[in-house]
Protein backbone atom coordinates (compact mmCIF):
# COMPACT_ATOMS: atom_id res chain seq x y z
CA UNK A 1 0.00 0.00 0.00
CA UNK A 2 1.12 3.68 -0.93
CA UNK A 3 2.61 5.83 2.15
CA UNK A 4 0.42 8.20 2.98
CA UNK A 5 2.53 11.74 3.31
CA UNK A 6 2.24 14.91 5.33
CA UNK A 7 4.45 16.79 3.63
CA UNK A 8 4.78 20.67 3.59
CA UNK A 9 6.41 23.68 1.77
CA UNK A 10 9.76 22.58 -0.05
CA UNK A 11 9.58 19.35 1.16
CA UNK A 12 6.71 18.62 -1.06
CA UNK A 13 9.21 19.09 -3.88
CA UNK A 14 10.86 16.34 -3.77
CA UNK A 15 7.42 14.53 -5.51
CA UNK A 16 8.01 16.70 -8.58
CA UNK A 17 11.57 15.21 -9.04
CA UNK A 18 10.59 11.59 -7.73
CA UNK A 19 7.92 11.97 -10.70
CA UNK A 20 10.58 13.20 -13.13
CA UNK A 21 12.92 10.85 -13.15
CA UNK A 22 9.94 8.12 -13.12
CA UNK A 23 8.79 10.08 -16.65
CA UNK A 24 12.61 10.01 -17.55
CA UNK A 25 13.08 6.35 -17.29
CA UNK A 26 9.97 5.19 -18.65
CA UNK A 27 10.75 7.68 -22.18
CA UNK A 28 11.87 6.30 -25.30
CA UNK A 29 15.44 7.96 -24.55
CA UNK A 30 15.90 7.97 -20.87
CA UNK A 31 18.45 10.75 -20.01
CA UNK A 32 19.42 9.16 -16.30
CA UNK A 33 17.43 6.43 -16.74
CA UNK A 34 16.48 5.87 -12.90
CA UNK A 35 15.51 2.56 -12.28
CA UNK A 36 14.44 2.81 -8.82
CA UNK A 37 11.99 5.91 -9.53
CA UNK A 38 8.98 4.15 -10.79
CA UNK A 39 8.51 1.43 -7.74
CA UNK A 40 9.85 4.27 -5.45
CA UNK A 41 7.10 6.82 -6.76
CA UNK A 42 4.34 4.14 -6.80
CA UNK A 43 4.84 3.45 -2.62
CA UNK A 44 4.46 7.21 -1.83
CA UNK A 45 0.37 8.51 -2.55
CA UNK A 46 0.83 11.17 -4.87
CA UNK A 47 -1.48 13.03 -6.96
CA UNK A 48 -0.39 12.86 -10.75
CA UNK A 49 -2.21 15.26 -11.68
CA UNK A 50 -0.63 17.91 -9.54
CA UNK A 51 2.60 16.64 -10.62
CA UNK A 52 2.15 16.62 -14.32
CA UNK A 53 2.21 20.39 -14.28
CA UNK A 54 5.53 20.21 -14.25
CA UNK A 55 6.23 17.67 -17.45
CA UNK A 56 8.33 19.90 -19.50
CA UNK A 57 11.57 19.97 -16.60
CA UNK A 58 12.17 16.09 -17.23
CA UNK A 59 14.86 16.69 -19.68
CA UNK A 60 16.68 19.63 -17.56
CA UNK A 61 16.11 17.41 -14.40
CA UNK A 62 17.46 14.52 -15.27
CA UNK A 63 20.51 16.33 -17.40
CA UNK A 64 21.04 17.44 -14.08
CA UNK A 65 20.92 14.87 -11.69
CA UNK A 66 22.95 12.76 -14.89
CA UNK A 67 26.12 15.60 -14.62
CA UNK A 68 25.56 15.16 -10.27
CA UNK A 69 25.69 11.63 -10.46
CA UNK A 70 29.01 11.99 -12.73
CA UNK A 71 30.69 14.35 -10.49
CA UNK A 72 29.82 11.76 -7.45
CA UNK A 73 31.29 8.81 -9.86
CA UNK A 74 34.63 11.26 -9.85
CA UNK A 75 35.09 12.10 -6.57
CA UNK A 76 34.23 8.50 -5.22
CA UNK A 77 37.05 7.38 -7.83
CA UNK A 78 39.45 9.86 -6.30
CA UNK A 79 38.58 8.96 -2.84
CA UNK A 80 37.87 5.65 -2.07
CA UNK A 81 37.92 6.57 1.38
CA UNK A 82 36.41 9.21 0.75
CA UNK A 83 32.38 10.84 2.52
CA UNK A 84 29.66 11.65 0.50
CA UNK A 85 27.30 14.24 2.27
CA UNK A 86 23.69 14.11 -0.10
CA UNK A 87 22.08 17.26 1.37
CA UNK A 88 18.90 17.80 0.66
CA UNK A 89 18.36 14.01 -0.39
CA UNK A 90 14.70 13.74 -0.95
CA UNK A 91 13.81 10.34 -2.14
CA UNK A 92 16.42 10.28 -4.76
CA UNK A 93 18.18 6.88 -5.02
CA UNK A 94 21.75 8.57 -5.97
CA UNK A 95 23.87 6.10 -3.31
CA UNK A 96 22.23 3.15 -5.34
CA UNK A 97 22.44 4.04 -8.65
CA UNK A 98 26.58 4.66 -7.71
CA UNK A 99 28.85 2.07 -7.31
CA UNK A 100 30.20 3.25 -3.47
CA UNK A 101 33.65 1.77 -2.95
CA UNK A 102 33.66 -0.39 0.46
CA UNK A 103 35.52 2.33 2.21
CA UNK A 104 33.41 5.22 1.40
CA UNK A 105 30.78 6.59 3.71
CA UNK A 106 27.74 8.22 2.58
CA UNK A 107 24.45 10.35 4.33
CA UNK A 108 21.78 11.06 3.38
CA UNK A 109 20.12 14.47 4.94
CA UNK A 110 16.71 15.68 5.07
CA UNK A 111 14.03 17.19 7.05
CA UNK A 112 12.73 15.07 9.70
CA UNK A 113 9.55 13.78 8.06
CA UNK A 114 11.40 13.03 4.70
CA UNK A 115 14.01 11.63 6.15
CA UNK A 116 11.63 9.34 8.19
CA UNK A 117 9.65 8.74 4.67
CA UNK A 118 13.04 7.98 3.28
CA UNK A 119 13.20 4.64 5.61
CA UNK A 120 10.27 3.27 4.78
CA UNK A 121 10.46 3.57 0.88
CA UNK A 122 13.88 2.42 -0.10
CA UNK A 123 15.25 -0.26 1.48
CA UNK A 124 18.86 0.85 2.02
CA UNK A 125 22.00 -0.90 2.16
CA UNK A 126 23.45 -0.77 6.36
CA UNK A 127 26.27 1.83 4.98
CA UNK A 128 24.08 4.45 3.98
CA UNK A 129 23.16 6.75 6.79
CA UNK A 130 20.05 8.38 6.36
CA UNK A 131 19.96 11.50 9.07
CA UNK A 132 16.31 13.68 9.70
CA UNK A 133 17.32 17.56 10.07
CA UNK A 134 17.94 20.67 8.59
CA UNK A 135 21.36 21.09 6.61
CA UNK A 136 21.31 24.07 8.65
CA UNK A 137 21.37 22.54 12.06
CA UNK A 138 25.14 22.60 13.11
CA UNK A 139 24.10 19.34 15.62
CA UNK A 140 23.66 16.41 12.55
CA UNK A 141 27.60 17.75 11.42
CA UNK A 142 28.67 16.53 14.56
CA UNK A 143 28.49 13.22 12.50
CA UNK A 144 30.73 14.31 9.67
CA UNK A 145 34.65 12.83 9.92
CA UNK A 146 36.27 16.05 9.75
CA UNK A 147 39.36 14.12 8.27
CA UNK A 148 37.78 12.25 5.49
CA UNK A 149 37.93 14.23 1.62
CA UNK A 150 34.25 15.22 1.77
CA UNK A 151 31.94 15.68 -1.75
CA UNK A 152 28.70 17.65 -0.69
CA UNK A 153 26.01 17.16 -3.35
CA UNK A 154 22.83 19.58 -3.11
CA UNK A 155 20.64 18.99 -6.04
CA UNK A 156 17.71 21.24 -6.04
CA UNK A 157 18.32 22.34 -2.13
CA UNK A 158 19.95 25.47 -1.91
CA UNK A 159 17.55 27.88 -3.93
CA UNK A 160 14.87 26.92 -1.28
CA UNK A 161 17.38 27.80 1.96
CA UNK A 162 17.24 31.39 3.49
CA UNK A 163 20.62 33.03 2.61
CA UNK A 164 21.92 32.93 6.10
CA UNK A 165 20.89 29.07 5.96
CA UNK A 166 23.09 28.47 2.90
CA UNK A 167 26.01 30.78 4.33
CA UNK A 168 25.36 28.73 7.46
CA UNK A 169 25.50 25.07 5.64
CA UNK A 170 28.63 26.24 3.83
CA UNK A 171 30.11 27.42 7.17
CA UNK A 172 29.95 23.71 8.88
CA UNK A 173 31.36 22.28 5.46
CA UNK A 174 34.20 24.34 5.05
CA UNK A 175 35.57 24.81 8.87
CA UNK A 176 35.05 21.06 9.70
CA UNK A 177 35.99 19.29 6.48
CA UNK A 178 39.19 19.08 6.01
CA UNK A 179 39.30 19.25 1.87
CA UNK A 180 36.86 18.10 -0.70
CA UNK A 181 34.32 19.13 -3.16
CA UNK A 182 31.22 21.28 -2.97
CA UNK A 183 28.61 20.28 -5.80
CA UNK A 184 25.36 21.89 -6.26
CA UNK A 185 22.75 23.53 -8.75
CA UNK A 186 21.85 26.95 -8.18
CA UNK A 187 19.23 29.79 -9.75
CA UNK A 188 19.80 33.35 -10.46
CA UNK A 189 18.55 36.27 -8.56
CA UNK A 190 16.13 37.40 -11.27
CA UNK A 191 14.53 33.69 -11.09
CA UNK A 192 12.93 33.65 -7.47
CA UNK A 193 9.99 36.23 -8.10
CA UNK A 194 8.99 34.51 -11.09
CA UNK A 195 9.62 31.29 -9.86
CA UNK A 196 7.82 32.40 -6.73
CA UNK A 197 5.00 33.89 -8.56
CA UNK A 198 4.18 30.34 -10.83
CA UNK A 199 4.89 28.33 -7.50
CA UNK A 200 1.65 30.55 -6.98
CA UNK A 201 -0.64 28.74 -9.56
CA UNK A 202 0.60 25.12 -8.51
CA UNK A 203 -0.32 23.32 -5.39
CA UNK A 204 3.17 23.52 -4.18
CA UNK A 205 2.85 26.31 -1.20
CA UNK A 206 6.45 26.95 -1.32
CA UNK A 207 9.79 29.36 -2.31
CA UNK A 208 12.79 29.98 -3.65
CA UNK A 209 14.53 32.19 -0.92
CA UNK A 210 18.31 32.11 -2.43
CA UNK A 211 20.05 33.26 -5.84
CA UNK A 212 23.79 32.28 -6.75
CA UNK A 213 26.06 35.37 -6.99
CA UNK A 214 29.28 34.03 -7.56
CA UNK A 215 31.28 36.70 -6.43
CA UNK A 216 29.38 37.21 -3.54
CA UNK A 217 29.90 33.54 -2.66
CA UNK A 218 33.65 33.23 -2.71
CA UNK A 219 34.30 36.43 -1.08
CA UNK A 220 32.15 34.93 1.67
CA UNK A 221 34.10 31.74 1.62
CA UNK A 222 37.43 32.20 0.40
CA UNK A 223 38.22 28.30 0.69
CA UNK A 224 36.07 27.79 -2.39
CA UNK A 225 37.89 27.13 -5.41
CA UNK A 226 36.06 27.34 -8.81
CA UNK A 227 36.34 24.15 -10.52
CA UNK A 228 33.33 23.98 -13.16
CA UNK A 229 29.84 25.89 -14.13
CA UNK A 230 27.81 24.50 -16.35
CA UNK A 231 24.39 25.69 -18.05
CA UNK A 232 21.44 22.99 -17.32
CA UNK A 233 19.68 24.05 -20.33
CA UNK A 234 22.96 23.06 -22.42
CA UNK A 235 23.49 19.78 -20.85
CA UNK A 236 19.13 19.61 -22.08
CA UNK A 237 20.08 20.34 -25.37
CA UNK A 238 22.98 18.20 -25.49
CA UNK A 239 21.11 15.28 -23.84
CA UNK A 240 18.23 15.65 -26.27
CA UNK A 241 17.00 15.41 -30.05
CA UNK A 242 13.97 16.79 -32.02
CA UNK A 243 11.87 20.02 -30.35
CA UNK A 244 13.18 19.76 -26.88
CA UNK A 245 16.60 20.50 -28.21
CA UNK A 246 15.50 23.31 -30.49
CA UNK A 247 13.76 24.75 -27.22
CA UNK A 248 17.04 24.39 -24.70
CA UNK A 249 19.06 25.67 -27.75
CA UNK A 250 17.25 28.61 -27.98
CA UNK A 251 16.96 29.08 -24.21
CA UNK A 252 21.02 29.36 -24.58
CA UNK A 253 20.81 32.03 -27.24
CA UNK A 254 19.44 34.37 -24.48
CA UNK A 255 21.97 35.49 -21.58
CA UNK A 256 19.39 35.47 -18.73
CA UNK A 257 17.92 32.19 -19.83
CA UNK A 258 21.44 30.59 -20.40
CA UNK A 259 21.90 31.26 -16.34
CA UNK A 260 18.28 30.33 -14.97
CA UNK A 261 19.63 27.32 -13.66
CA UNK A 262 23.19 26.49 -13.38
CA UNK A 263 24.94 23.59 -11.93
CA UNK A 264 28.69 24.43 -9.58
CA UNK A 265 31.78 22.39 -8.94
CA UNK A 266 33.95 23.69 -6.23
CA UNK A 267 37.06 22.38 -4.80
CA UNK A 268 38.19 23.51 -0.72
C1 LIG B 1 13.51 19.79 -5.08
S1 LIG B 1 13.65 18.66 -3.75
C2 LIG B 1 15.13 17.82 -4.27
C3 LIG B 1 15.25 16.46 -3.67
C4 LIG B 1 16.38 15.63 -4.27
N1 LIG B 1 17.66 16.26 -4.12
C5 LIG B 1 16.10 15.33 -5.72
O1 LIG B 1 16.82 15.85 -6.59
O2 LIG B 1 15.14 14.59 -5.98
C6 LIG B 1 14.22 19.67 -2.38
C7 LIG B 1 14.54 18.86 -1.14
O3 LIG B 1 15.19 19.71 -0.19
C8 LIG B 1 14.73 19.36 1.09
N2 LIG B 1 14.99 20.46 2.01
C9 LIG B 1 14.47 21.70 1.98
N3 LIG B 1 14.94 22.44 3.01
C10 LIG B 1 15.79 21.63 3.69
C11 LIG B 1 16.60 21.79 4.84
N4 LIG B 1 16.63 22.96 5.51
N5 LIG B 1 17.35 20.76 5.27
C12 LIG B 1 17.33 19.57 4.60
N6 LIG B 1 16.59 19.36 3.49
C13 LIG B 1 15.83 20.36 3.05
C14 LIG B 1 13.25 19.09 0.87
O4 LIG B 1 12.68 18.38 1.94
C15 LIG B 1 13.32 18.30 -0.43
O5 LIG B 1 13.50 16.93 -0.21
Amino acid sequence: MAERVDLRGSEQTMLITLFLRERDARSAHPVLGDRFAAEVLARVDHDPGALRWFSSDTVTISARARRLDDWAREFLAEHPDGQVLHLGCGLDSRPLRLDRPPGARWIDVDLPRVADLRRRVYDLPDDVEVVGASVADPSWWERVDTDRPTLAVAEGLLMYLPPTDVDGVLDQLLTRCASGVLAFDAVSPWVLPVSNAAFGVTSVDTRFAWGYDRDALVARHPRLRGRDDVCVTDLGARATAGPWHLVYRGFDAVPYLRDALRLHRYAF
